[in-house]
């Protein structure tokens, strides 16, 4: 009704139309922006429809322009690379055999087992990234990654929380971040899939910060449409933020939660909540751990886990000089081998006394293309990258974390990551369904179950978790003459 006399009014304004009594920029924004050299976002505010300004005016709130400078400066340009490698070594770490710690890994295990039995417990996986470079129109975590059953990475690690849940007799609260570009597709996907099986009441889906893009040359914010900057994802650092901004922080508290077990959307092979990784994090007293595989060689692109000046951090691929990362032992290894795999455990208590100091945490600079507006209002789509985007790593928490502990995973059984478009030579959707299939023939194998070479097998994490499982269930009678789908009711 109210509507359709809307419509009707033609006495009613138009909201498209620019609104002279519409909010107009306070004087001390007006004075800041000024002050910073960016007045320029507002040349279009005269044309702008009152809705359009107070979306400018809001985004123009949350930015701190003091800061903003600072990273923007010729000096941040300067120091491309904000670490500084001082007395860099190898990290120590509990190798993939458990050697480097006095406890075994079944006391690992048997740790991390009683810790998700109590409810200790909870997941994060960060799904913000746009894939782009998979050239995927969806949230990635839409992407059908099963090598058989076609299931895509949200599914499999659902799957994965319903498994372990069931194992322990605990539901597992799933705290998924996403970003103004995922949001919206991953909350519909989930609520039109049914959460997956999970309970909705233990998933949350939130959105990351986000940060101006600035333009390259210039230092100047950059114009999406006339009435919004070109804003991008504050990195996976703003999950911390994020996470005490929806309130998870305090849900985990409430639940009992001691330990948040991360993960990045992008790997398939990630094991969710996996009990040797919470025991050794446990046993440890650590307060952030972070797994790790063998780097397949010295230049691969991934963050080099370190330690400098005795502190546990990561250095990415494009900020470890080449003589350091082909650097060998004596044994002719590589000398920096630990390559990071975003898995992570943080202490919830570490997590909430980090959420003040993560401001801190430095800026990372990317320079990327960003279509934006042109000083004439005309829109521009480089080819080539334009602008600088900011964003910070949750990892550099690491060296204020106590006792941060190293976990060594065969790359085998722990990282594929789908990063990269079909054709380039790695991290392709094909390499990870491959791997998945790999692993999963492995379980055959040592179960002592013939199977041709040529065919796929995939095992739903509900049907066995891991290898010990999948031993004890599968019958020794069983053949695989074609590819095979182990699902959950085929127990
Ligand atoms: C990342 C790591 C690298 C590691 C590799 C393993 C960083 C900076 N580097 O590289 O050390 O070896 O993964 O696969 O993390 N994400 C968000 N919000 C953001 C940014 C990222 O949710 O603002 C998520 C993405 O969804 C993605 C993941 O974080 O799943 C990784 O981000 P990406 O930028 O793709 O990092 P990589 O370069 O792949």
């Amino acid at each position: 009704m109210t509507e359709l006399s809307g419509t009707n009014d033609p006495n009613a304004p138009d909201p498209n139309a620019p609104d002279p009594s519409a909010s107009s920029i306070p004087l001390e924004m007006r004075q800041t922006l000024i002050d910073a050299g960016q007045q320029h976002v507002v040349q279009f505010f005269e044309e702008l429809n009152r809705k359009e300004r107070e979306e400018l005016l809001c985004q123009l709130k949350e930015i701190d322009f003091h800061q903003l400078s600072r990273l923007a400066s010729a000096d941040a340009a300067r120091q491309e690379s904000p670490c500084d490698i001082g007395s860099i070594a190898p990290p120590s770490a509990v190798q993939a055999d458990g050697a480097g710690v006095p406890w075994t890994i079944a006391d690992a295990r048997q740790a991390g087992e009683e810790s998700l039995r109590q409810g200790e417990v909870a997941a994060v996986i960060v799904a913000g990234g746009q894939g782009s470079r998979l050239g995927f129109h969806h949230p990635k975590g839409m992407y059908p990654i099963g090598p058989v059953s076609n299931r895509t990475l949200f599914q499999i690690f659902a799957d994965q929380l319903l498994a372990v849940g069931r194992r322990f007799g605990v539901r597992i609260p799933l705290y998924l971040m996403t970003s103004e570009a995922t949001h919206d597709e991953t909350e519909h996907y989930f609520i039109t899939n049914e959460y997956l099986g999970l309970k909705s009441e233990d998933v949350t889906i939130f959105k990351q910060g986000t940060m101006p893009a600035v333009e390259a040359l210039t230092g100047k914010l950059l114009l999406a449409s006339r009435s919004s900057l070109a804003l991008s994802p504050d990195g996976h650092g703003g999950t911390v933020t994020a996470l005490n901004r929806a309130g998870c922080l305090d849900d985990a508290d409430q639940r009992g939660v001691k330990q948040l077990a991360y993960i990045q959307i992008d790997n398939p092979l990630a094991h969710l909540c996996e009990p040797v990784l919470l025991g050794h994090h446990v046993l440890s007293k650590s307060e952030m751990t972070t797994q790790v595989v063998r780097k397949r060689h010295a230049l691969e692109r991934v963050g080099n886990v370190v330690s400098i000046d005795g502190k546990v951090q990561i250095i990415e691929y494009s900020d470890l000089p080449e003589e350091l990362a082909t650097q060998q032992d004596d044994q002719g290894n590589l000398k920096y081998w630990a390559g990071n795999i975003a898995v992570h455990v943080l202490d919830l208590a570490f997590i909430k006394r980090s959420v003040d100091s993560v401001k801190s945490l430095p800026f990372h600079r990317a320079h990327k293309k960003v279509a934006c507006l042109a000083a004439d209002g005309s829109q521009l789509d480089p080819d080539e990258p334009n602008a600088v985007k900011f964003e910070r790593f949750i990892f550099d928490l690491l060296p204020s974390a106590n006792n941060a502990l190293v976990v060594e995973a065969l790359a085998s059984a722990a990282f594929a990551p789908v990063k990269n478009a079909a054709g380039a030579p790695t991290d392709t959707a094909e390499l990870a369904k491959k791997a998945i299939s790999d692993l999963h023939k492995s379980w055959l194998r040592e179960s002592k179950i013939p199977f041709a070479d040529s065919i796929k097998v995939e095992v739903n994490p509900c049907y066995a978790l891991d290898l010990s499982e999948f031993a004890q269930k599968i019958d020794p009678a069983h053949r695989v003459t074609s590819d095979q789908y182990f699902e959950a009711s085929s127990i």
